[in-house]
């Protein structure tokens, strides 16, 4: 088994008083690709979110390559606290995330769309910037498309970009949250496959998704949620055959 890359332990988060997550404990090794399925609102994007600090979470802790990220809830720990804010935007750096939106900009070619975090956090020259870029657009098929608008590309060759953008800042993790379900059926394969090459790359990864044929060949493990918690984490095997009712039910809604 690989080392341990990622670690959650008992995360929780709230928003006001609705509490979203409760005792998350996961642990994910240098390698991995974890799936997380689970009904609407059971808490998967406020996962993700939790993992690169978006939405940092109030309980628990997240370790990073050994390093834990904790926010103290007394006033006396304001100073750790704000050594750890300090801090969050390196962190986030290191931790790539896709939306299903894919979120590029309207405004800007696809090259300058993988650019702009190269130069703005990465503090690459233009020259430096635009080489990674290019190279990272060819990795995912973009070759030929570096220059055109978001207005001209297909759904998917826009998640490609943003696929591109975050592969290009070199992270150690990607995250993907539902990246194919705002896709036509016909570029779902597609954007699958880039995923698929990326695993097989050895990228770790934590994907969101309800593309049960891709967890069951691609993960090393499926987290089943459900309500905000964790209910059963499996070998896509072992999810496929598993006994926990709600687990079985969400399947089989799923699977037919
Ligand atoms: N920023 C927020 N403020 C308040 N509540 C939120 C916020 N983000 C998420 N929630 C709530 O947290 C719960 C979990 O939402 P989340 O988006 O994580 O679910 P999900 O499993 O990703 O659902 P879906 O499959 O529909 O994407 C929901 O009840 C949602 O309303
Ligand atoms: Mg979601």
């Amino acid at each position: 088994m690989n080392p341990t890359l990622l670690q959650l332990k008992n995360v929780g988060k709230r928003f006001g008083d609705h509490v979203v997550l409760s005792e998350i404990n996961l642990e994910i090794a240098k390698g991995e690709v974890v799936c997380v399925i689970g009904p609407s609102g059971s808490g998967k994007s406020t996962l993700l979110r939790c993992i690169n600090f978006i939405a940092p979470p109030e309980e628990g802790e997240v370790i990073f390559e050994g390093r834990s990220w904790k926010r103290f809830h007394s006033a006396l720990n304001f100073i750790a606290n704000r050594k750890y804010e300090a801090q969050l935007p390196k962190l986030r750096a290191e931790i790539g995330m896709v939306f299903q939106h894919f979120n590029v900009f309207p405004h800007m070619s696809a090259i300058e769309n993988v650019m702009l975090g190269l130069t703005k956090v990465r503090g690459k020259n233009r020259n430096e910037a635009r080489e990674i870029a290019e190279r990272s657009l060819r990795q995912v098929g973009l070759g030929d498309k570096l220059d055109q608008y978001p207005e001209k590309l297909s759904g998917g060759q826009k998640q490609r970009v943003a696929i591109a953008r975050a592969l290009a800042l070199n992270p150690k993790v990607m995250l993907f949250d539902e990246v194919t379900s705002a896709l036509d059926p016909e570029l779902v394969t597609g954007i699958l496959d880039e995923m698929r090459r990326l695993a097989s790359d050895g990228m770790t990864m934590v994907v969101v998704t309800h593309e049960m044929n891709f967890a069951f060949q691609v993960a090393t493990r499926i987290v089943f949620m459900d309500a905000g918690r964790i209910v059963t984490i499996g070998t896509p095997d072992e999810i496929r055959n598993t006994t926990e009712p709600r687990a079985r039910a969400f399947l089989s809604s799923i699977l037919g």
